[in-house]
């Protein structure tokens, strides 16, 4: 595939995403076995992620989404989240959760989300990523399941922005314009 000119090197192509989240649903099926989970995936980063994620679990599976935002169209993360939707608590009571992101960089909007879910009376709540920055987190936070680490790099396409463009790239790639 020839990336447009506007990223200035692909990272992941759309294939080996498709590989990665395979190889991750053989670690989720491995865990979870037969019990049921719910996914809670957080938007809008986890979009694209989630599609394809779910479509290769089983069919019994619920869905839920969050509205959270942290960068405020800045290419760091602002140092403050703000929850924009959160579903009703009994979405949550009782259940074993796998709460998905595109991206754990900071851990602050993971490491929020998961005290809140719980607090909302979840039995569990398991992280899910795209992509675990190699970073020194501000939150002492690792995901229980991964795709794929990625350096300390700004990264868009495959739902992530870069204020808010590039989501809808299939692969994921550093932007000509990032400067870090
Ligand atoms: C991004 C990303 C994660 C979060 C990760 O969301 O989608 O949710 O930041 O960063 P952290 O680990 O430092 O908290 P963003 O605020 O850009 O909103 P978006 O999902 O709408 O792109």
């Amino acid at each position: 595939m020839v990336e447009p000119s506007y990223v200035g090197e692909v990272l992941f192509t759309a294939e080996e995403i498709q590989a990665g989240i395979r190889r991750l649903c053989g670690e989720l099926m491995h865990t979870y076995k037969d019990k049921k989970f719910s996914v809670v995936s957080v938007l809008k980063g986890a979009a694209v992620f989630t599609a394809d994620l779910i479509r290769q679990l089983p069919g019994d599976l619920k869905l839920n989404f969050i509205v959270v935002s942290s960068y405020h169209r800045e290419q760091r993360s602002s140092g403050s989240i703000t929850v924009e939707y959160m579903p009703p608590s009994a979405e949550f009571a009782g259940q074993r959760i796998l709460l998905v992101d595109d991206i754990l960089d900071t851990g602050m909007t993971l490491s929020h989300l998961q005290k809140e879910i719980l607090l909302r009376g979840a039995r569990e709540v398991k992280t899910c990523v795209l992509l675990e920055k190699r970073v020194t987190r501000t939150q002492p936070i690792r995901p229980d399941f991964r795709c794929f680490f990625v350096d300390n790099i700004f990264v868009v396409g495959y739902g992530l922005d870069l204020a808010e463009r590039y989501r809808n790239l299939p692969f994921i790639g550093v932007p000509r314009e990032a400067t870090r």
